[in-house]
C-alpha cells in the first residue's frame, strides 16, 4: 500500500510533463504487476524461490540419476497452490542446515515415493480414489512405471483442470502413446480437437483416479451412456434387446468397424457377483492353465473343463462359471471408434456359422492388481454341445446359443415376406423349437432322477442374464 501511494505522488508529479507520461505509465503498470503478484507470496516463501529460482539449480542422486530444484516464481504463481506457502508441503526443511548438507536421496522415484503422502492431507477424497486404483495396486506391487500423483500433476507448476489444454497435455498420453495416438484421430479425439470439452478424453471413460482394469467391470460402458443417454433406445430401433447385446459385447467391437474381434471367457464368482481374481502371491491360474494345455495349442473341451471344476472346489463350491463376452482384441483397437455410418449393423457378422468374432477365444482371470491373465482356448470349445450342457451356468455366446439364434434372425428376415406366411413359419418353427427343448428336458430328467438330484431350474447364470 505504502510503495502504491509513493508511486502516485510520483505519478502526479510527473504528469506536470506530458512527455514523460506515456513512459511513466507503461513503467508504471509493470511495476505494480510484478510487485502486486509477488506480493501475494509469504516471505518464507519468497526466500526460498530466492535460492530455488535458477535454472539449472540440480544435484546428484545416489544411482546417478539427476534431480532437478529449481522452482519458477512465474509458474508457482500461476498455479493452483499458489496460495500455499512452500514449506505447507516441504514440513522437514531445516533453516540451520539447509542446502548446506547434502540430502542423501537414492532416486528420483525414491524420492516421489516418499513425499505422496504429502498430498493426502488436502485432496482427501482423491487421494482415497487413487488408492482404490489400478494404478496405485502396481505401486504397491512395485511397479516403478505406474503413476503417482506428480507424475500427472507437478504440485508447482499444476493449473486449474478446468482449462481445456491440447490433448497432447493430458497425463495419460506420456505412458499410453500408442494409444493416445489412436485416440487422436477416432471420432471423439478428433470431436475434442475441434470442438473442446463435450467430448471425451481419456479421463472421462476411465476416470482420472480410479482407474480400473478395462475389460472389467460396467464401469466404461457406464461412462459412454452417462453421455449417449438414449443410446438404448437409438439401438433398440434396429437392434433386438439392445441391453442384453451392450452387456455381451464391448462397444468399439461394433463402433471400430476395422478391429479384429475375439471371445473372452471371464472365470466369474455367480455367487459373489464379480470377476474371479487370483489372490496376491498365489499364481495359481497359470500354473493351472498350463498344466490343462499340455500341447499349448490352447486349452480344449475336456481341459477347459477339469480347470473349471478345479476352481470349483477352491472354495463357495460350485459358484464359479465362465462368462462369454465379445471384445476387441487390442487396446490399440478399443480408440478407433468411427462414426455411426460405418458401425457394424450386419447381423450376420455375428449370427452365422463361422463368424469372425468367434475365431478367437481367450479365456481370463483378474490378477490381484485387476488386469487381466489371459490364456487360449480352442475355438472349437464355443460349438461343443457337451461343453455347454454339462456345465451349470456355463455362459458361452456360441454354440448351441448360436442356433437358436439364427431361428430368431430368420423371423425377422421373414417379417419382411408377409404376415401369413410369416404366422406359419413361426408355428412350425417354435413346434420344432418345443419338440427339441421337451426331448432335451426329458433327456435331463432321466439322468438326474438316475443321480438323485432332483434340479432342473435354469442355471443360476442363466436366470441372472436373462433378469437384466
Ligand atoms: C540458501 C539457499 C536456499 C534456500 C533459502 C532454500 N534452499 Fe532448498 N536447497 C538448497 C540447496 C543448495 C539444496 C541442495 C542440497 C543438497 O545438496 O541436497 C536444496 C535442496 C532442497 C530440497 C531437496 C532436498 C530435500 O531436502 O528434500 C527441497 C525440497 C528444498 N530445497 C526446498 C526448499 C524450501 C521449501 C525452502 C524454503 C523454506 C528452501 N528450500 C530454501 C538451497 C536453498
Ligand atoms: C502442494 C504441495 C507443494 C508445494 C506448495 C510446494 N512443493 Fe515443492 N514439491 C512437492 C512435492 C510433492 C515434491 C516432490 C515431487 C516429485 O517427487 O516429483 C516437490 C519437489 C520439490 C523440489 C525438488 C526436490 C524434490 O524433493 O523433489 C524442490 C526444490 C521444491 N519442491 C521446492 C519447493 C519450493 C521452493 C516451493 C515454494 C515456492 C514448493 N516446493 C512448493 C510439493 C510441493
Ligand atoms: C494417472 C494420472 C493421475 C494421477 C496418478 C492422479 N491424478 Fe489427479 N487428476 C488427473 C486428471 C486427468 C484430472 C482431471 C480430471 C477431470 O477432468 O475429471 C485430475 C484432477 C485432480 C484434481 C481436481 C479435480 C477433482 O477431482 O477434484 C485434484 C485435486 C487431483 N487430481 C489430485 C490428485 C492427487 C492428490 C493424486 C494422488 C493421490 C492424483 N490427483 C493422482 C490425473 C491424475
Ligand atoms: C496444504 C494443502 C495442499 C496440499 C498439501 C496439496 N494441495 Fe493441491 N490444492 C490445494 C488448494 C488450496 C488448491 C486449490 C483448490 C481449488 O482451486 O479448488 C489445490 C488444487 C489442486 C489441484 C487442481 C484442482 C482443480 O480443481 O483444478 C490439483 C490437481 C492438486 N491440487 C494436486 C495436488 C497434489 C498432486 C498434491 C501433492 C503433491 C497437492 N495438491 C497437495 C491445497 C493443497
Ligand atoms: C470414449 C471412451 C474412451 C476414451 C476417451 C479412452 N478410452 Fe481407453 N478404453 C475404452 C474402451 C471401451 C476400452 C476397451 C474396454 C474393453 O475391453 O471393453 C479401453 C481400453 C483401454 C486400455 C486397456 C488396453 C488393453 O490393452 O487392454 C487402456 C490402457 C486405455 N484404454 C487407456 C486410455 C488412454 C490413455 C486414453 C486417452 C488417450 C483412453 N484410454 C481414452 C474407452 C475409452
Ligand atoms: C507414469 C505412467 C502412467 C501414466 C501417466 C498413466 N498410466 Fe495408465 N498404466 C500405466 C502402467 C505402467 C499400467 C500397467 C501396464 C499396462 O497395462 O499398460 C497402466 C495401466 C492402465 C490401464 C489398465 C489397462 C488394462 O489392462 O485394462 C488403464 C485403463 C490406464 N492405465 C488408464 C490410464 C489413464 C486414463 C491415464 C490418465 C488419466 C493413465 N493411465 C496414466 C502407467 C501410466
Ligand atoms: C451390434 C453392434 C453395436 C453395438 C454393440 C453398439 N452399437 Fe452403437 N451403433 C451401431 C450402429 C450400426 C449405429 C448406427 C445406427 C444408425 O445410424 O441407424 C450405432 C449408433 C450409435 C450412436 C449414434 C446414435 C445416433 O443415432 O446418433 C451412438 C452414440 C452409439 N451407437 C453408441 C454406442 C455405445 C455407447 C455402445 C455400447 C454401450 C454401442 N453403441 C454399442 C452398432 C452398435
Ligand atoms: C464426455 C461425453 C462422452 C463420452 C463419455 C462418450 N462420448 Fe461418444 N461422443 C460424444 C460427443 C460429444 C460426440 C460427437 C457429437 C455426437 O455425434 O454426438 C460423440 C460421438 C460418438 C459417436 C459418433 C456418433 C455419430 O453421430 O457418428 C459414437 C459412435 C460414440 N460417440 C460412441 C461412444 C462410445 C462407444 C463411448 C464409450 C466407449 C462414448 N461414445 C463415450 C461424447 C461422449
Ligand atoms: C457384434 C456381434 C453381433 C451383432 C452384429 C448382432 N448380434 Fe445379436 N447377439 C450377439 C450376441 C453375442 C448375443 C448373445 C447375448 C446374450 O445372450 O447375452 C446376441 C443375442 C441376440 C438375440 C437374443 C437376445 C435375447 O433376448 O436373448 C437376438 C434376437 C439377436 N441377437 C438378434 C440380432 C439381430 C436381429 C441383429 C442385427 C440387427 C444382431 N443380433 C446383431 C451378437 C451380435
Amino acid at each position: 500500500m505504502k510503495g502504491l501511494w509513493i508511486m502516485n505522488k510520483t505519478f502526479q508529479r510527473l504528469t506536470q510533463n506530458g512527455l514523460i507520461m506515456a513512459g511513466a505509465l507503461s513503467l508504471f503498470t509493470l511495476g505494480m504487476a510484478a510487485q502486486a503478484d509477488d506480493g501475494d507470496l509469504s516471505e518464507e516463501t519468497k526466500a526460498c524461490l530466492e535460492c530455488h529460482d535458477k535454472k539449472g539449480l540440480e544435484i546428484k542422486l545416489e544411482n546417478q540419476e539427476t534431480l532437478s530444484l529449481h522452482v519458477s516464481t512465474n509458474a508457482f504463481l500461476e498455479s493452483v497452490h499458489k496460495d500455499n506457502d512452500c514449506t505447507d508441503c516441504h514440513s522437514d526443511i531445516d533453516e540451520t542446515s539447509h542446502g548446506k548438507i547434502k540430502t542423501l536421496i537414492k532416486s528420483r522415484r525414491e524420492n516421489s515415493l516418499s513425499k505422496q503422502d504429502v498430498c493426502r492431507d488436502c485432496h482427501k477424497k482423491n487421494y482415497k480414489q487413487y488408492e482404490d486404483s489400478l494404478h496405485s495396486a502396481l505401486v504397491k506391487e512395485g511397479s516403478k512405471d505406474a503413476p503417482l500423483c506428480f507424475d500427472c500433476h507437478d504440485p508447482h507448476v499444476q493449473r486449474s483442470v478446468k482449462i481445456v489444454g491440447p490433448i497432447a497435455e493430458t497425463p495419460c498420453a506420456r505412458c499410453h502413446e500408442d494409444i493416445f495416438k489412436a485416440y487422436s484421430t477416432d471420432v471423439h479425439g478428433l470431436e475434442r480437437i475441434t470442438k473442446g470439452k463435450a467430448a471425451p478424453i481419456c479421463a472421462d471413460c476411465h476416470k482420472a483416479h480410479d482407474v480400473k482394469a478395462a475389460s472389467f467391470g460396467d464401469g466404461i460402458k457406464d461412462s459412454c451412456l452417462a453421455c449417449h443417454k438414449d443410446a438404448v433406445t437409438q439401438h433398440q430401433d434396429w437392434l433386438p434387446n439392445a441391453a442384453r447385446h451392450f452387456a455381451a459385447i464391448s462397444c468399439p467391437v461394433c463402433h471400430a468397424p476395422g478391429a479384429q474381434r475375439r471371445v473372452n471367457l471371464r472365470l466369474y464368482d455367480n455367487v459373489a457377483g464379480r470377476q474371479v481374481s487370483e489372490k496376491s502371491g498365489v499364481p495359481i491360474f497359470k500354473k493351472r492353465a498350463e498344466a490343462a494345455d499340455a500341447s499349448s495349442l490352447g486349452l480344449d473341451e475336456r481341459a477347459l473343463l477339469s480347470l473349471l471344476k478345479e476352481f470349483n472346489q477352491d472354495e463357495a463350491q460350485g459358484s464359479t462359471v465362465l462368462r462369454g463376452r465379445l471384445e476387441v482384441r487390442s487396446g490399440i483397437e478399443a480408440h478407433q471408434l468411427s462414426e455411426k455410418s460405418k458401425a457394424i449393423k450386419d447381423c450376420n457378422t455375428c449370427h452365422q456359422a463361422g463368424a469372425e468374432p468367434f475365431q478367437s477365444v481367450t479365456l481370463t482371470i483378474a490378477s490381484p492388481d485387476g488386469r487381466p491373465i489371459r490364456h487360449g482356448v480352442q475355438k472349437a470349445v464355443l460349438t461343443s454341445l457337451t461343453a455347454t450342457e454339462s456345465v451349470r451356468g456355463f455362459y458361452a455366446i456360441g454354440g448351441t446359443r448360436i442356433k437358436l439364434l439364427d431361428y430368431l434372425l430368420l423371423l425377422v428376415v421373414l417379417g419382411a415376406i408377409g404376415v401369413p406366411l410369416l404366422h406359419m413359419t413361426i408355428k412350425r418353427m417354435f413346434r420344432k423349437i418345443r419338440e427339441q427343448d421337451e426331448a432335451a428336458r426329458l433327456a435331463q430328467r432321466a439322468q438326474t432322477s438316475s443321480q438323485g438330484l432332483p434340479d432342473d431350474r435354469p442355471s443360476a447364470d442363466e436366470s441372472q442374464q436373462s433378469r437384466s
